[in-house]
């Protein structure tokens, strides 16, 4: 994690501290947890709330192709920032609640997995439904996972929405090493 990352996220939690819901950029040991089951092979990946890129970097030195991955970031100085660093993939400047109004980012393809970095227990209810609404019934395709990490102990995406929506969710582990440390989850639809 470099100095110039962690003040690229300081500035953007002054901006937008909620939006933000860390000081400093993930560690690379969650790196790995978040992008170890990601199979390239089975389709395109779409990353929310990329930040400084951690887990981006992570997605494309276990191979994917940059243009197999869309960036979906709301912070548009870190999206001006993604966009120079990984020229070849596409950063949409866009808050992940509107990805059930689009359709699929990958036209007649869908996404085989969704890596998330978004602060989903600091983001309001309403915005957190449609934000994995809008990834199950609009982007992922059929056996797709969504990765999303959390500081705290329980799945952070809410029991009665996982019940609403037929899903899954499985803690595959633990980080302990990152600051804080954080446990990743995926969710699925069997
Ligand atoms: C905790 S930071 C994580 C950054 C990076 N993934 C990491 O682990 O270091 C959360 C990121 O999600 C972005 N974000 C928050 N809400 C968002 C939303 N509704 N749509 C898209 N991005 C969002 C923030 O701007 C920030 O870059």
């Amino acid at each position: 994690m470099s100095l110039n990352d962690t003040m690229h996220l300081l500035r953007a939690w002054l901006r937008d501290p909620r939006s933000v819901g860390a000081l400093a950029p993930s560690g690379p040991a969650l790196a790995r947890l978040m992008t170890a089951h990601v199979d390239h092979a089975h389709g395109p990946v779409i990353e929310l709330g990329p930040g400084t890129g951690v887990f981006t970097r992570a997605l494309l030195e276990r191979g994917l192709p940059g243009h197999r991955l869309v960036l979906v970031e709301t912070d548009p100085v870190l999206a001006s920032t993604l966009a120079q660093r990984y020229r070849h993939a596409r950063v949409l400047r866009m808050d992940a609640a509107r990805l059930g109004r689009s359709s699929s980012l990958f036209g007649d393809e869908r996404a085989s997995a969704v890596i998330s970095g978004l602060p989903l227990l600091s983001i309001p209810a309403d915005k957190v439904a449609a934000i994995i609404e809008g990834v199950f019934e609009r982007q992922l395709q059929q056996g797709g996972a969504l990765y999303q990490f959390t500081y705290g102990l329980r799945c952070p995406v809410p029991r009665a929405l996982r019940q609403r929506l037929g899903l899954e969710a499985e803690r595959i582990g633990g980080a302990w090493l990152n600051l804080p440390p954080a446990w990743v989850w995926r969710i699925r639809r069997p």
